[in-house]
This record gives C-alpha cells, structure tokens and sequence, in this order.
C-alpha cells in the first residue's frame, strides 16, 4: 500500500501547522505499513515575491501525478502592499480548483469532547456539509458596466449546470447512506428560482433513488436560524458553492473555532488529484510564534487518508485527536506541544 503526496505549505501559519500534521501522518503510516513518499512545492505569497510565479503549467502538470495534495495556506498579511489584492487566491487556490475540478467541497463539523461552543446547548453536533466547488457565483462570470462611475452595473452571473449538479447531490446521497441517513439541501429556491429549480429537480429525482435517507429542504436564511438553534438536527447537508461557504463558517464557529475546520477539495471522479486543507488562512497576526493550532491541519490528513481508502488510518487520527482534545481540556499549549501530545496518544506513550 502507498500513497504518494503534493506538500503545500503556503504563507504564514500554513507550514507551521502542515509540519505538525506531517508528523502525525508519518507515524500512522510507518504503524501501518503505508509506503508514504511526498514532494513539497513551495507556492504562495512568499513564492510570488521570490520568483514573480503564481502557478505554472509546469507545476500543475507536476502536481497531478500525485495521489492528493496536503494543503497548508496562502495569503499575504493584508497589510502588504505588494502583492495585488487576490492574486495568490485567484490565479493560484481558486486555479487549483477549478483546474483539478475539486466539485465536491467536504466540510465536516463535530464538537469534539473538550472543545468550547458558543451555543449555551449546542447538543450533539455532528455533520458534513457537502459544498459545490466549480460553479456557482464564484466562476467569475460577470463584469463592471461603466466602471468606476456613479453608473456603474456590476454583475455576478451564478453558473449552475446539470451536469455539475447532478454530480454534487448523487455523491451527498451516497455520503448520507454511509452516516445517520438524512440529506438537508440548502438553497433559496423561492427567489433564485432558476438555479432553485435545477437544484429540487436533482434532488427529488436521486432522492428516489434512495429511500432509506430521509430528505428535507430548507431556505439558506432559515438554515443560519437553525445552525444556532438546533444544529444536532443535520446530519449531511448539500448546497451551492456560496451557501456552503457562509454556512461553514457558521458551522465552524459554532464547533469551537476555525482551529479544528478542515476540509477537502475532492475530484470525486478520480481523474484529478483531491486536496485537504484546514479551512484557515495563513494568519499572518500569529505566523511565526508557533501557537496555531495543528488541530484542522491534522483532521485534513484524517479526511485524505480517507478520501485515499484508509478508512482505519484516518479514523485512528481522528479518535487521537478527539482524546488529545479530551485530556487537555483548557489548555494553552504550543502548534508544537499539540504535535507531540497527538504523537503520544497515537503510539500509546
Ligand atoms: P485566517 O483564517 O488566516 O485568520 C482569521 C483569524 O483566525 C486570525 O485571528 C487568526 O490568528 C486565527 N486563526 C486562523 N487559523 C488559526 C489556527 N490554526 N490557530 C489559531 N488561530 C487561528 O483568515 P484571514 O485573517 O481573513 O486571512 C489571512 C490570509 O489568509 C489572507 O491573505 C487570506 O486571503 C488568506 N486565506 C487563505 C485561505 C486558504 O489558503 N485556503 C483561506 C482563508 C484566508
Ligand atoms: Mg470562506
């Protein structure tokens, strides 16, 4: 068995919390016979200073023969004033899924044992929300009529095709039957009646399909009452590519913050490598002083893992993690310190 990885380190907090989840991947690995070799390629802000590159050809082309990229973060500190605003996102993550056709977004949310909700009575919360990656308002489909005057019409075509929606709500389904068996679709069918009707058409017709996972539908901003009131309620949700994004971070709020968020970037289809990434950024307030939290780095290489057929591996970083969480509860502890203690309980010291 082996797997045969992309590293990508990226900007500020990224190779920090990257370094901590290699180690935890090459414990699993050599515990359990994964022949594991990984390449590193340095992309990002700090890579566009040094060498004026966003993403070459060459690299993509390098980057695909791997089995699944691990992804840190990039970005600069916003106070820079030398890189233009997006660049590094646009030509460089946005490049990357959109170029290895990441359709399905996955982010799943659990509060684990030990970390701290905001909620008062969070209850169990425990569900995977199934993002559109490619479409959406996010294909940059649009333009700026009379840019830049008191005239101006800017506008944001959302791109849905069947294709791309059919895809995206057959693999929720799946996904729902391997969990408690309920599929949430999110949109806002009443006023984006055309993207609406495509999304229930899809729905409705794979629900069938699957008649033993029990399907409900609810209103984006109906979703956002829920996700604060009763989010035990979910199970797997599948929506929009900009729906997702707002109500993951939702999610990731209510489960104890963006240090424990990961998330994978899946070409489910098999013909693209798949990429797993915390879903924080570089963190440029807190680069350098080796006190980001490891956590969602470190469920990213549980979800590839996963995604890579190492069902018992992935789960064995995972139950560590939540035991890891369990014991230091309260804590302060170093992006280091969290490494080592995940280490421990992985290898029973
Ligand atoms: P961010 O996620 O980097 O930081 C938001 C806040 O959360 C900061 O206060 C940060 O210190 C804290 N934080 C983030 N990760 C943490 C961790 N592991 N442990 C403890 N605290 C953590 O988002 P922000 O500040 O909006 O963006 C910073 C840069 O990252 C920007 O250049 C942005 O474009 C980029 N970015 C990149 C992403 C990616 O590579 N996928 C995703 C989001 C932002
Ligand atoms: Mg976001």
């Amino acid at each position: 068995r082996s797997l045969d990885l992309a590293v990508i380190p990226g900007d500020g907090i990224g190779p920090e919390v990257v370094a901590q989840a290699l180690r935890v991947l090459q414990t699993v690995a050599s515990s359990s016979d994964i022949d594991l070799a990984q390449r590193e390629y340095p992309l990002g802000a700090d890579h566009w200073r040094a060498t004026g590159e966003t993403l070459t050809e060459d690299t993509m082309h390098a980057l695909r023969q791997h089995d699944a990229i691990l992804f840190g973060a990039v970005g600069a500190d916003p106070r820079s004033t030398d890189i233009p605003s997006g660049l590094i996102e646009r030509e460089m993550l946005l490049k990357l899924r959109f170029s290895f056709d990441h359709y399905i977004n996955l982010r799943p949310s659990k509060l684990l044992p030990g970390a701290t909700s905001p909620l008062s009575n969070p209850g169990e919360i425990d569900f995977v929300v199934v993002r559109e990656g490619t479409e959406g308002p996010y294909v940059g489909n649009g333009g700026r009529l009379r840019a830049d005057t008191d005239q101006e019409i800017a506008t944001e075509v959302s791109l849905n095709t069947a294709h791309g929606v059919e895809r995206l709500v057959r693999y929720a389904f799946e996904l729902a039957q391997t969990r408690r068996k309920k599929l949430t679709l999110i949109h806002k069918t009443n006023v984006l009646v055309n993207a609406g009707k495509l999304y229930s058409r899809y729905f409705n017709a794979i629900a069938a399909e699957y008649r033993d996972v029990q399907t409900d539908y609810l209103h984006i901003d109906a979703a956002t009452i829920f996700m604060t009131t009763d989010p035990a309620r979910f199970d797997v949700i599948v929506t929009d590519n900009l729906f997702g994004d707002i109500i993951t971070d939702q999610a990731g709020a209510i489960t104890g913050g963006i240090g424990y968020a990961a998330s994978g970037n899946i070409n489910a289809s098999g013909e693209f490598p798949s990429m797993f990434e915390p879903v924080h950024g570089s963190a440029p307030d807190i680069a350098g002083q080796n006190i980001a939290n490891p956590t969602a780095a470190i469920l990213a290489v549980a979800l590839l893992l996963k995604h890579r057929g190492f069902e018992a591996e992935g789960a064995k970083i995972e139950q560590a993690v939540e035991k890891d969480l369990a014991q230091h509860i309260g804590e302060t502890r170093s992006t280091d310190a969290i490494g080592d203690d995940i280490i421990a309980v992985l290898t029973g010291e």
